[in-house]
């Protein structure tokens, strides 16, 4: 019997997504990395051949509810199960709320939070036929605090947050574990693909208050941020490890501000944030 796990990871086209799929396939694993726009694909399809790995690239958009359970249908025909689900695809709005439309806003959500929701509804039926599976939410730091000019892609992550905290306890008894990782900033082209709200675009009033936000992130970028293959590492060894804990932080900055979160009264954090984030600064001291 083929003894090979099967492993989704959605967003594979880039970033994180790209180096996990890339990562788990070097690992044994036989790997579905799934992207929306297949003319990405090439970069990944080249290392696929020239390393011999067993990686399939298969077309998934998040958003779209045939195309997530076609996807998946397909992969539980050809290998009968799936053992890790990686919800990896996401991109960020920014602009102030009063500046951003609902459907910009239902668009991050479809994307960031529902995009996770459809395919963990997709797989659960095969996960809890094994009695086994590891579901792998990619949130962020912000899934935990706010940031200013951002609020709805840091409202996806604590959604997300959420969701997951209360899945495990729904998923416990079939052997399924859910889990978050939440890293910090990431050299990626996750802020290339930033998409500045419409509004945001004209003559806001919050413009001189959003692009200093944007120099703080460029300054994170230059200074403190982690690359896309040490958040796929630390995918990797919560998979192959038996512990199961809600939380995996990753990066210098996320457990830098999630230490601070956790350890200053929420004043004390606002005021943190005011002096650092507000004025272009990383968040970081
Ligand atoms: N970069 C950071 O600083 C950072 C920090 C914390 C958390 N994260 C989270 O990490 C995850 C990966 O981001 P990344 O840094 O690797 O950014 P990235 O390089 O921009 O990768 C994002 C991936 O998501 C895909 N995607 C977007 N919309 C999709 C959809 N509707 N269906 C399927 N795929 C879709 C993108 O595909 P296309 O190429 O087609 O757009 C791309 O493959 C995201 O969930 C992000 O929120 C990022």
């Amino acid at each position: 019997m083929d003894e090979k796990k099967t492993a989704v990871i959605t967003g594979c086209s880039s970033g994180v997504g790209f180096e996990t799929s890339i990562l788990l396939a070097r690992n044994g694993f036989r790997t579905y990395a799934t992207m929306r726009n297949l003319e990405k694909a090439s970069r990944l399809a080249e290392l696929v051949k020239k390393e011999g790995l067993d990686l399939k690239i298969l077309r998934l958009d998040v958003t779209d509810e045939d195309s997530v359970t076609e996807s998946i249908e397909k992969i539980i025909s050809e290998t009968k199960r799936v053992d890790v689900l990686v919800n990896n695809a996401g991109f960020a709005i920014f602009g102030a709320l009063e500046d951003t439309l609902l459907d910009e806003m239902k668009e991050q959500f479809e994307t960031n939070f529902f995009g996770s929701v459809r395919t963990i509804q997709a797989v659960l039926p095969t996960m809890k036929k094994q009695k086994k599976g590891k579901i792998i939410n990619v949130s962020s730091m912000v899934g935990k605090f706010g940031v200013p000019f951002n609020s709805i892609y840091v409202s996806t992550k604590f959604a997300l947050e959420g969701l997951t905290e209360s899945l495990r306890y729904e998923l416990h008894n079939f052997c399924i574990d859910v889990v978050l990782v939440e890293p910090g900033v990431i050299k990626s082209d996750f802020f290339n693909n930033i998409r500045l709200s419409n509004k945001s675009r004209q003559n806001s009033s919050y413009s001189n208050l959003l692009h200093t936000r944007l120099r703080g992130i460029e300054s994170m970028l230059k200074n403190k941020a982690s690359s896309p293959s040490t958040v796929a590492k630390e995918i990797l060894n919560i998979i192959n490890s038996d512990d199961s804990n809600l939380r995996y932080v990753v990066g210098e900055d996320a457990v830098f501000m999630t230490n601070l979160k956790k350890n200053l009264t929420d004043e004390e954090f606002e005021n943190h944030m005011k002096n650092t984030i507000l004025l272009g600064d990383a968040y970081l001291k």
